[in-house]
């Protein structure tokens, strides 16, 4: 599972984020938006290094952000651990990818709903992740479009045992099972876990959940 920062309550962050390592969280999905790439503005470095200092879970950071190039590496400096981009925000995938393996970290790309999983066939081999938007990127709390779990199973058929298919947006109890059957191995979840009244239970809940659906496909 990873925990979307997006859905937490903005004045209590270290002690969200706290409870949920104490709880297990693998990682915090960090949801970066620039109010250009998508329609919103959420947070950015400030946040990030703040955050830093309070956790050692692994900094997933999702930048839905124009010129991701440009700022990959104040990202990097501010503690994160991964960077994702999106394929829509870059003509050059290639060196992004290349620039941000230089930084040392790992990276992801992600695809919007109606972007065919043709659109990264030239760095399917060299991502560590791809991210399959099950929502228009810019807010939480959206449905989920079932649609894109084609491209899931798609990109599950193409991708190495090495790489991580990531999927993001209206992940909750009953879609974390299709998107599991579909191919999908790390959940990104906001509301249905910050938004609940025991954001720990329902990490753990939508855990369990995926792994039955995982198994039984
Ligand atoms: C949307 C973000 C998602 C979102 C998920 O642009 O990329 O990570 O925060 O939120 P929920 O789980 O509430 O759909
Ligand atoms: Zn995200």
């Amino acid at each position: 599972m990873a925990p979307s920062l997006l859905s937490a309550d903005f004045s209590r962050l270290a002690e969200q984020v706290a409870q949920l390592e104490r709880a297990g969280a693998p990682l915090l999905h960090l949801d970066v938006m620039d109010g250009h790439f998508v329609p919103n503005i959420s947070f950015g470095i400030p946040i990030i290094e703040s955050l830093r200092k309070e956790t050692k879970l692994f900094f997933d950071a999702h930048l839905m952000i124009s010129e991701p190039k440009r700022y990959a590496e104040a990202f990097v400096d501010a503690g994160c651990d991964h960077i994702t981009f999106h394929i829509e925000a870059t003509d050059e995938p290639g060196a992004v990818v290349d620039h941000i393996h230089g930084l040392g970290v790992s990276v992801g790309v992600s695809l919007n709903p109606t972007t065919p999983a043709s659109a990264i066939e030239s760095i399917l081999g060299d991502v560590d992740l791809v991210l399959v938007m099950s929502v228009w990127p810019g807010f939480g709390g959206q449905k989920f479009i079932p649609d894109v779990l084609e491209k899931v199973t798609q990109l599950r058929g193409r991708l190495g045992a090495h790489q991580r298919l990531q999927i993001d947006g209206g992940i909750d109890p009953k879609t974390i099972g299709p998107a599991a059957a579909a191919g999908a191995d790390t959940f990104v979840a906001g509301t249905a876990i910050f938004r609940q009244p025991d954001p720990p239970q329902a990490m753990r809940e939508l855990h369990d959940l995926a792994r039955a659906a995982a198994d039984a496909s």
